[in-house]
């Protein structure tokens, strides 16, 4: 993985890196040259990172949970400091979000994915995203490239939001 990148010499920590966007979030800032502490339920995303070290990037992976106020308002009072938070409004993401599909015997979890498929076709740009495709938002975000950015909620949905707008 890169040495050199937009985030060389940044270390990123990637909450609930453990699958899906998440996973997916923590391989490109990898990528990028981050050094990458994922941090996840259960194992703390532990595959993830070994998948990060064994294309020679850097990671570590520990357990935590996330659904914590104070760390909102930590994030807030180190503003001045060059910390800058943004939010990523995902549309239809190909992940097993939740993971209710694995849950699910095949012909219902095939059934549930064709539901799934089937409304996102509805969308202006007709299909569900690949994880990565949010993931490079989050490493622009992340770049000197958004320097003033912050606070900002980015809405990456395939262009779903703007139908409730403006009607479709
Ligand atoms: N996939 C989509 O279409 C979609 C659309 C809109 C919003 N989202 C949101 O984006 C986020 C990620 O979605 P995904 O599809 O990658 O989901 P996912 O279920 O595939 O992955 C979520 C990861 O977060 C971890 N996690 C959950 N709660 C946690 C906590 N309290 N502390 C630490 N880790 C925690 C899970 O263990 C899992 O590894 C979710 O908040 C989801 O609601 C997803």
């Amino acid at each position: 993985m890169a040495e050199t990148g937009v985030l060389a010499g940044r270390a990123a920590i990637v909450t609930g890196g453990g699958r899906g966007i998440g996973a997916a979030i923590a391989v490109a800032m990898a990528g990028a040259g981050a050094v990458v502490t994922i941090c996840d339920l259960a194992d703390g995303g532990r595959a993830t990172a070994d998948e990060i070290v064994a294309a020679g990037g850097r990671a570590t992976s520990f357990t935590c949970e996330v659904s914590d106020p104070e760390q909102v308002q930590l994030a807030v009072d180190y503003g001045p400091e060059g910390l800058r938070v943004n939010a990523i409004l995902p549309g239809y993401i190909d992940t097993d979000m939740g993971g209710r599909r694995a849950a699910l015997p095949a012909d219902q979890a095939a059934a549930a994915l064709a539901r799934r498929e089937a409304s996102a076709a509805l969308q202006p740009l007709g299909r569900q995203a690949q994880a990565d495709e949010i993931a490079r938002v989050a490493v622009f975000l992340a770049s000197d490239a958004a320097s003033f950015m912050t606070g900002s909620m980015v809405t990456v949905d395939g262009g779903c939001t703007a139908t409730f707008r403006y009607g479709s």
